[in-house]
């Protein structure tokens, strides 16, 4: 890092501590148990080696392609990350029109620190999807449905690996709460709700046993296609059965998801379950993937195995802590440059020509 200016992702997250507060960086950072599998999620990567194409003309690079048939400038989406005022002041705002600006989606959180109808307005073509969890009040979880439909969000992310949150032991140390400037701004207004304070454990834990319903299952997919003509992405998807019956019920997205390492401490890492999750789906649904891309070429090896896109986690969060809408931006910019180069130093001139044939995995 010279003069300080991040050039890689790895330096946003680097500078990022020097603008949050221990209990949001332990938030934002963290995993559940040992972090096994956030830490697995970058070794997978790590472990997958390229087999570039020489002597292809890559004088002219495209990156844009369709995500559930909508244009994007680039394969890489914003994945949907609660409590962004805890980095910035704008939040969620910032890191919307960042997005936009860059010609691609993010996913807005259920649990956002601003409404899903000021996020909304950003811009009118934006493409932005709602992430849904599912309260134990269904009335209040129809509402959010239909606010997010009447908002003009383009899809809807419902998030299955959370039917409790998993346990991240830095947030029950800090029992990490929200300021009291902070509030769950879509749930707020409709139902008094918020971030409780809880003596010994984390509050967002003592929220989701409260208020998430544990008892979610496949019939409540169904339950939402019936609220909504809104299509469906399922996120937080390991297993190749499991993304088959998220096709049999009608999702048009399986997003291959550990949640970043924060749920079940010891899940397989997102890159090793792609492939079977790919060859499964088939041509059915589009198949998205996140955690641990912190590089160009892993969202090369990410497509080169199947995925339609990707979804970027917490370097967003860094780049928003350290310089808000701006960071937001260059650290979009920054990845998108290294899938630029290294598409182009693999052969690939456009999305299409990244196929299975780029990546290997030696036998150790
Ligand atoms: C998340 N994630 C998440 N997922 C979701 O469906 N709804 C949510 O509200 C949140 N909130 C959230 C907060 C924070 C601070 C983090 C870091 C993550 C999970 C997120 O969408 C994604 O799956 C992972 O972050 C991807 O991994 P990386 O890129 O962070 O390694
Ligand atoms: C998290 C939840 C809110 O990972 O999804 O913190």
């Amino acid at each position: 890092m010279t003069n300080n200016k991040p050039i890689n992702l790895f330096d946003y997250e680097a500078l990022a501590p020097e603008y949050l507060s221990p209990m949001a960086l332990d938030y934002y950072a963290g995993g559940a148990w040992d972090e096994v599998t956030l830490r697995d999620n970058r070794t997978a990567f790590e472990a997958l080696k390229l087999c570039p194409r020489m002597l292809v003309d890559v004088s002219q690079r495209d990156l844009s392609t369709e995500i559930l048939g909508e244009p994007v400038a680039m394969p890489i989406m914003i994945a949907p990350m609660a409590f962004q005022c805890l980095a910035h002041p704008e939040g969620e705002i910032a890191t919307a029109k960042a997005a936009s600006a860059w010609g691609t989606v993010m996913v807005l959180s259920t649990m956002s620190t601003k409404s899903l109808e000021e996020v909304a307005q950003i811009s009118q073509e934006t493409n932005q999807w709602f992430q849904l969890y599912i309260h134990r009040d269904r009335n209040l979880t129809r509402a959010l449905v239909e606010r997010a439909e009447a908002a003009g969000f383009k899809a809807l992310c419902l998030t299955v690996d959370a039917p409790m949150l998993g346990c991240r032991e830095r947030d029950r140390l800090n029992q990490f709460t929200l300021p009291p400037n902070m509030e769950l701004a879509n749930l707020a207004t409709m139902a008094d709700l918020e971030i409780p304070k809880t003596a010994g454990e984390s509050g967002l834990l003592s929220y989701f046993a409260q208020q998430i319903d544990p008892g979610v299952t496949w019939w409540d997919v169904e339950w939402l296609h019936s609220l909504t003509s809104l299509p469906i992405a399922i996120k937080g998807i390991l297993r190749a059965d499991d993304a088959l019956r998220a096709v049999e019920y009608g999702a048009k997205a399986v997003i291959v998801s550990n949640h970043g390492g924060r749920q079940l401490d010891g899940a397989i890492a997102t890159i090793d379950a792609l492939p079977e999750i790919v060859a499964a789906v088939g041509e059915q649904a589009e198949v998205l993937i996140d955690g641990g891309i912190r590089r160009g070429t892993d969202v090369l090896k990410a497509l080169a195995l199947g995925a339609k896109g990707v979804l970027l986690g917490r370097p967003v969060l860094w780049g928003l802590a350290v310089a808000g809408e701006a960071g937001v931006h260059q650290v979009l910019e920054l990845l998108r440059n290294e899938l630029d180069v290294a598409m182009g130093l693999s052969g690939c001139a456009t999305i299409q020509d990244i196929d299975s044939s780029l990546v290997k995995r030696l036998l150790t």
